[in-house]
């Protein structure tokens, strides 16, 4: 199977897993990026099997409607039973880097108010260590020089992603060549950081259950296992 492949069947997994658990009151919480986007076509065939969804972004949000999904505001929907959603990186505890797609902080405040996240990811994200994709970081933008020099001092290289602004008005920095060899201690620190509006680290909350695509099927791991 090519990556395409594999990303539609994780995406098949995830639907196949939460669907005996729908009813006409579910919301669904959907992440951003291509693997999810696959998830969304496929949720689009059972869309009378639940209510609606949150988004994790405005192109999830939009995607969605587009098939007639209605989309809800947080505010009037959580706390959520599933939120499924891809990754950048996963190590074999789930947790996680995200934000390739600059969607972090949505898709970090609709995992907290998830009872389980669910991880969809091809096999070249499962990795030993994280951190050899850049960790975003999404950043008010009048903090830029400041949190840039922050960085520095925690060892990493920071990388200014020109021209692009998330959905909720920051910027985003890639951190390239940091040390995440214990991720909730890099994620605390990175918290700390005034400017810094989220990081990418997913492992205060990592995922609940990784489904992961590989040549031989799609591998089901759960935290518990980890
Ligand atoms: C979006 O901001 C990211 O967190 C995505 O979840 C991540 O980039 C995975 O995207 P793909 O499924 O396209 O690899």
């Amino acid at each position: 199977m090519n990556q395409d492949e594999l990303k539609k069947a994780v995406a098949q997994a995830a639907l196949d897993y939460i669907r005996p658990h729908l009813d006409q009151d579910s919301i669904i919480g959907v992440g951003t990026g291509s693997t999810a986007n696959c998830f969304i076509d496929l949720l689009a065939n059972v869309r009378n099997d639940f209510d609606g969804a949150v988004a994790s972004s405005d192109a999830t949000a939009e995607r969605l409607k587009s098939h007639g999904i209605p989309v809800y505001d947080l505010n009037s929907a959580a706390p959520l039973e599933f939120y499924v959603d891809g990754a950048d990186e996963t190590n074999e505890h789930l947790e996680l880097i995200k934000g390739g797609g600059g969607a972090l902080t949505r898709e970090k405040i609709v995992a907290a108010v998830s009872k389980t996240f669910i991880c969809i990811a091809d096999e070249s994200k499962l990795v030993g260590i994280l951190g050899e994709f850049p960790l975003p970081v999404e950043v008010v933008p009048m903090a830029r020089s400041y949190v840039g020099r922050e960085i520095v001092k925690l060892g990493g290289d920071p990388v200014y992603r020109e021209g692009f602004i998330t959905d909720n008005g920051n910027i985003i920095i890639d951190i390239h060549n940091l040390d995440i060899s214990r991720p909730i201690q890099v994620e605390e620190k990175l918290n700390n950081i005034v400017g810094i509006v989220t990081n990418g680290l997913f492992a205060r909350r990592p995922a609940d259950l990784l489904l992961l695509g590989t040549a031989d099927g799609v591998k089901s791991i759960s935290r518990q296992d980890g």
